[in-house]
C-alpha cells in the first residue's frame, strides 16, 4: 500500500477503506509514516470531511493505537463527562464527586489547558501535593475505593491522537469536525467508560462559534459513540461569557468547592446539575431528570459530594484541607481592578479574550511547554445583563508579575461590550442530543 495513494483518495473526495485507515494509523503511530504525509492527509480530511462509517473506523484505529483500559473489575455503569473546552469551566471538579456520591462510578481522564481555554488537570494541580499522574492499575483502584478518579492521559492511551493532535496544532487542521470528534472519542473510548456525557460548548469562548457547527460536532460525537456500542448524550451549552466568576486555577478550585457547599454561582451550579442529571440517567440511578436532580441535591446538601472529593484528593496525594481552608492554596501577590470605561449595561463579554487575559498573567499556556502559575487569574465581577457605573470594577486581575499585565487589561476592556437597555440572554443549555448504542 502506498501512503500517497491513500492521501489521493481523500484529496479527491473519496472514502477511505478500512484497510487503508488501519494501515495509515498504525504506520503513523510507529513512525514509519512521516509527519508530512500525515499533515497532507489531515488537511485533505479537513477539507473533504469523512463519511460516518469511515469516521467510526478511523476512530477505532486511533483508539487501538495504544492500550485500552480494562475497567471490568469496577461494578456498575461507568459514566464519564467531557467538555469541548471553555473559559472558567471548572465543572468536572464539582460534577465528578457529586455524581460519584450518588453511586455512579466516574473514571475521568482529563486534559491540560492550551490557548484561551483552561484544563482540569492544571486546576487540580493547584491543590498542594495533588498528583494527576497515576498508573492505570491505580486509576481503577481509585474508582473502586472512592467512586471516581481524576487523572491525566497516560503515555499509551491513544498515542496516534497525541501525535496527530500536535501535528494538527501546527498545520491549521484543528477545527475539523471529523478530526476533533475522532480525537475526543478515541481517548474517551480508550479509558474504559460505558457511557459518556458531552458538554459541547457554543459561542465566542468555544471552538464552535455557531449553534449549527456545535450541533454538527455533537451529533458526530454521539454517532461515533453509538457505533462503538456506548450510550452517549451531548448537551449544547452556551460559552459566550466566562462560566462563573473565577478564571484561572486555584480560584476555580475554590469556586468548584463553593458549588459542593451549595453556594456556587448560578450558572456553574445549574450546569453541574444539568450534566449530573444526564450522568445519573445513563448510570441507571434515576428514572427522570427531576429525580436525578433531587438525588444530586441530596448528595451535595448532605456534604457527601464534598467528602467524596476530599477523600479522592487525599488519595491522589493532595492536601484535602486546602479545599475548605483556602489559605493553603496558592495565592497571587497583587491584584488590580479593571474599571468600566463608561456607565451602562453589560451587553456581551468575549470569553476568549478573558481567557487570553488570564493566560497572559500566567494562568494558561501560549504553547504546550509553558509553565502555569496556579495562583493567578481573573475574577469576573460584572456579567452580561448587569448594570455598571463608570469606574466600577468589571474584573479583578490577580497576578505575580507585571509581565503581560498591560495587555491583559487591554484584552479585558476589549472583551466587554457596554451599552444601554435590557439584554436578551438565551438559555445556558441550548439542546440535548441523545444517542442509542448500535
Ligand atoms: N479536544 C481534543 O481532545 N481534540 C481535539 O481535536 C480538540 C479538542
Amino acid at each position: 500500500m502506498r501512503v500517497q495513494d491513500i492521501i489521493a483518495v481523500k484529496r479527491d473526495g473519496g472514502v477511505l477503506e478500512e484497510e487503508q485507515i488501519r494501515y495509515f494509523i498504525a504506520g503513523y503511530t510507529d513512525g514509519s509514516i512521516p509527519d508530512y504525509q500525515a499533515a497532507a492527509l489531515a488537511m485533505a480530511i479537513m477539507i473533504r470531511g469523512m463519511e460516518p462509517e469511515e469516521l467510526s473506523v478511523w476512530t477505532d484505529a486511533m483508539l487501538h493505537s495504544g492500550s485500552v483500559v480494562d475497567t471490568s473489575s469496577i461494578p456498575g455503569i461507568k459514566v464519564d463527562k467531557h467538555s469541548t473546552g471553555g473559559v472558567g469551566d471548572k465543572i468536572s471538579i464539582c460534577l465528578a464527586p457529586a455524581v460519584a456520591a450518588c453511586g455512579v462510578p466516574v473514571p475521568m481522564i482529563s486534559g491540560r489547558g492550551l490557548g484561551h481555554t483552561g484544563g482540569t488537570l492544571d486546576k487540580l494541580e493547584s491543590i498542594p501535593g495533588f498528583s494527576v499522574d497515576q498508573p492505570v492499575e491505580r486509576f481503577c483502584e481509585l474508582v473502586l475505593e472512592h467512586g471516581l478518579a481524576l487523572i491525566g492521559q497516560t503515555e499509551d492511551l491513544a498515542p496516534a491522537d497525541r501525535k496527530l493532535y500536535a501535528l494538527r496544532d501546527v498545520t491549521a487542521t484543528v477545527p475539523s469536525v471529523p478530526l476533533i470528534s475522532s480525537s475526543i472519542m478515541s481517548k474517551k473510548l480508550a479509558e474504559g467508560m460505558d457511557a459518556l456525557v458531552l458538554d459541547v460548548k457554543v459561542g465566542a469562548g468555544a471552538f464552535m462559534k455557531t449553534e449549527a457547527q456545535a450541533r454538527e460536532l455533537a451529533e458526530t460525537l454521539v454517532d461515533i459513540g453509538s457505533r462503538a456500542g456506548k450510550q452517549v448524550t451531548a448537551l449544547l451549552t452556551r460559552m459566550d461569557e466566562p462560566l462563573g466568576e473565577a478564571v484561572g486555577n486555584a480560584n476555580e478550585i475554590v469556586e468548584a468547592v463553593d458549588v459542593l457547599q451549595g453556594r456556587g454561582p448560578e450558572d456553574v451550579t445549574e450546569l453541574t446539575y444539568a450534566l449530573g442529571a444526564e450522568m445519573l440517567l445513563l448510570g441507571g440511578k434515576a428514572g427522570s431528570a427531576e429525580e436525578a436532580r433531587e438525588i444530586l441535591h441530596e448528595a451535595i446538601s448532605s456534604g457527601r459530594a464534598l467528602e467524596t472529593l476530599q477523600g479522592l484528593v487525599a488519595a491522589q496525594g493532595g492536601d484535602a484541607e486546602a479545599l475548605v481552608d483556602h489559605g493553603r492554596l496558592p495565592r497571587a501577590a497583587h491584584s488590580l481592578h479593571v474599571g468600566a470605561p463608561a456607565a451602562g449595561v453589560v451587553h456581551a463579554i468575549d470569553a476568549a479574550e478573558v481567557g487570553i487575559a488570564g493566560m497572559l498573567l500566567g494562568a494558561g499556556r501560549r504553547v504546550a511547554t509553558d509553565r502555569v502559575d496556579h495562583a493567578v487569574g481573573v475574577t469576573v465581577r460584572r456579567h452580561v445583563g448587569d448594570e455598571v457605573r463608570e469606574g466600577e470594577p468589571l474584573v479583578t486581575l490577580s497576578y505575580n508579575q507585571e509581565k503581560g499585565l498591560t495587555e491583559a487589561v487591554g484584552r479585558i476592556l476589549g472583551a466587554y461590550v457596554i451599552g444601554s437597555g435590557e439584554v436578551e440572554q438565551g438559555p445556558l443549555v441550548i439542546d440535548v442530543v441523545r444517542g442509542e448504542p448500535r
